[in-house]
């Protein structure tokens, strides 16, 4: 199965079996300054996108002639971004006659999480650029429990990160940073049941920087609070839903101070806790692969006029019939 990602940053193509991942290779564009521009990234990625999917296929040994299914990355993204990698997927579907199927994005980081760590039926915590979501399946399909009002937790972390002129992404500078902090400052914490909010937090960080407070301290209070609160909404999720797992995907998954925080919840709550491994939990062409295989293996097939892009497509849209529910 190969696997096209390009929603945002990252272009990448994957390769995956009932397995394992056998490549996975990326493209990430880094604007120069400020944030990412759409039109600006769609361009890195149509540069880009026929190199990837050749590395993937010779860093597995295989051709085209080798895959059986082409999987891309349907929604949700920037509209530029979706549309090269769409015109990339279908393009290679019709030249080599492969069934064509269109993926969600959440999805794969979801997928890829749970076959590489084998988790079975988690309680997830999604934290990446664009969204902050409490997910579980019920009834065939995942469901979101609860989300970020506005900002993901990742957005604040980059926009903070630029007000302090670190490049994208700035969640790894963040990080490191955070590591020398030595005073809580104070930011507002704002959960409602398993809803967070993390813009009040980005303007409260503003008048911290404009103050002139340490760039270490304020990026370990920004860690210590909106950690906190996801491990407050992740705790609540796992009793409502009566789960005995918890797993963690998404690029801000990345961060080893949330997996200790959330590892130390789960460790006091009696749960297993899994964690997507580092390699793929930034956006990947694998975790698109992964979770084409569970759909094309469950009999999901797309019709060409199907498969167009969905710049705001949620992961409780597509069906997931593949999840052996545990309880709940
Ligand atoms: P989405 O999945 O919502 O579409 P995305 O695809 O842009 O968003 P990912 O590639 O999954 O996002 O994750 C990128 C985010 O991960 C960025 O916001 C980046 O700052 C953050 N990130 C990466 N490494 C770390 C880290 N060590 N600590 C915190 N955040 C991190
Ligand atoms: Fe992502």
């Amino acid at each position: 199965m190969l696997g096209i990602e390009g929603t945002a940053h990252t272009v990448s193509a994957g390769i995956v079996d009932g397995e394992r991942v056998l490549s996975n290779v990326s493209s990430t564009y880094r604007p120069e300054r400020g944030g990412i521009h759409p039109r600006e990234a769609s361009i890195h990625h149509f540069e880009n996108v026929t190199r990837v999917v050749k590395e993937a296929l010779s860093a597995a040994s295989l051709t085209m002639n080798d895959i059986d299914l082409v999987a891309f990355s349907q929604g949700p993204g920037l509209g530029p971004c979706l549309r090269v990698v769409s015109t990339a997927a279908r393009a290679l579907a019709l030249k080599y006659r492969l069934p064509l199927l269109g993926v969600n994005h959440p999805l794969g980081h979801i997928e890829i999480g749970r076959k590489l760590s084998g988790a079975s039926d988690p309680v997830m915590l999604y934290v990446s650029g664009g969204n902050t979501q409490v997910i579980a399946h019920r009834y065939g399909r995942y469901r979101v429990f609860g989300e970020t009002m506005d900002i993901g937790v990742g957005n604040l972390l980059d926009k903070v990160a630029r007000d302090m002129g670190i490049p994208f992404p700035g969640g790894p500078e963040i990080e490191r940073l955070a590591r020398d902090g030595r005073k809580l400052l104070h930011l507002p914490y704002s959960v409602k049941g398993m809803d967070t909010s993390f813009s009040g937090m980005y303007t409260a960080t503003l008048r911290h920087i404009r103050k002139g407070e340490r760039r270490e301290d304020i990026a370990f209070s920004i860690q210590e609070t909106a950690f906190s609160m996801l491990v407050e909404v992740l705790e609540r999720a796992l009793y409502v839903l009566d789960k005995e797992e918890i797993l963690l995907a998404g690029g801000v998954a990345l961060n080893s101070r949330l997996r200790e925080m959330v590892s130390s919840m789960a460790r006091d709550a009696g749960v297993r806790a899994y964690m997507t491994d580092p390699k793929y939990c930034m956006d990947n062409g694998a975790m698109i692969a992964q979770a084409g295989l569970l759909m094309f293996t469950s009999g999901i097939r797309q019709r060409l006029e199907e498969t167009g892009i969905q710049q705001r497509q949620r992961i409780d849209s597509v069906p997931a019939p593949w999840v052996a529910e545990v309880q709940g």
